[in-house]
């Protein structure tokens, strides 16, 4: 268990310059992923999280452990539309008192209120693949309502092209994912963001 704890919480020099740069040109701005189910937001959050030392909040997380059951069987209870205002409901409790990773379900850009807690919450990174990539990625798992359809590539089809749109106006700046690993996807993060801040490396 010591050893556990150690490996968890033992910043690495690595972590503590990373956070440190992350903190100096970002004062009070968490990094906050948006995108399509199979963006790898989940995952390189976690990079994010091992690279800076910053807390991750995970608004799916929130929402299934508020309700005490995964998100395939919120839906099954009490509907999307619930699991939307639960959603809403959890961002808005969101209030970190340093800089953190938030991460977010694929539909949180859907209503404009959400949007504007993301915004007010800090820099709003979209990750990108193409449609085909990302349906590929998101059908590995079983546990996604919204594929749970008789035609899930057709239903995928539809949210990817009603979606785009939102995630261009929710952004700061997106990465493509294609081809990147997670721990590649999060290094491009934080170097945007470094150049955002308009500072030297
Ligand atoms: C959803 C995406 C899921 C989860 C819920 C709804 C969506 O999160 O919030 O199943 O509407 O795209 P991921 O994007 O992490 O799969």
């Amino acid at each position: 268990m010591g050893s556990l704890v150690d490996h968890c919480f033992a910043a690495t020099s690595f972590q503590l310059a990373a956070l440190a740069a992350y903190c100096h040109v970002n004062a009070a701005k968490s990094i906050v992923l948006i995108g399509m189910m199979g963006a790898g937001k989940s995952s390189v959050g976690r990079c994010l999280q091992r690279r800076t030392g910053l807390a991750r909040v995970d608004i799916d997380e929130i929402v299934a452990a508020n309700f005490g059951m995964q998100i395939v069987q919120i839906f099954e209870k009490h509907g999307e539309q619930k699991f939307r205002d639960a959603e809403t409901e959890a961002l808005g409790k969101v209030a970190p008192d340093r800089p953190a990773i938030i991460v977010t379900g694929g539909g949180i850009v859907l209503r404009s209120e959400n949007v504007d807690l993301l915004k007010q919450l800090g820099k709003v990174v979209w990750l990108t693949a193409d449609e085909a990539t990302l349906f590929e990625r998101a059908s590995r798992r079983d546990d996604r309502p919204l594929l749970q359809k008789e035609n899930p590539r057709a239903t995928f089809s539809d949210l990817f092209r009603t979606r785009e749109p939102h995630y261009a106006a929710a952004s700061d700046f997106r990465v493509n994912t294609s081809g990147k690993t997670h721990d590649e996807v999060a290094e491009t993060i934080l170097s945007n963001l470094e150049e955002l801040s308009g500072l030297p490396k």
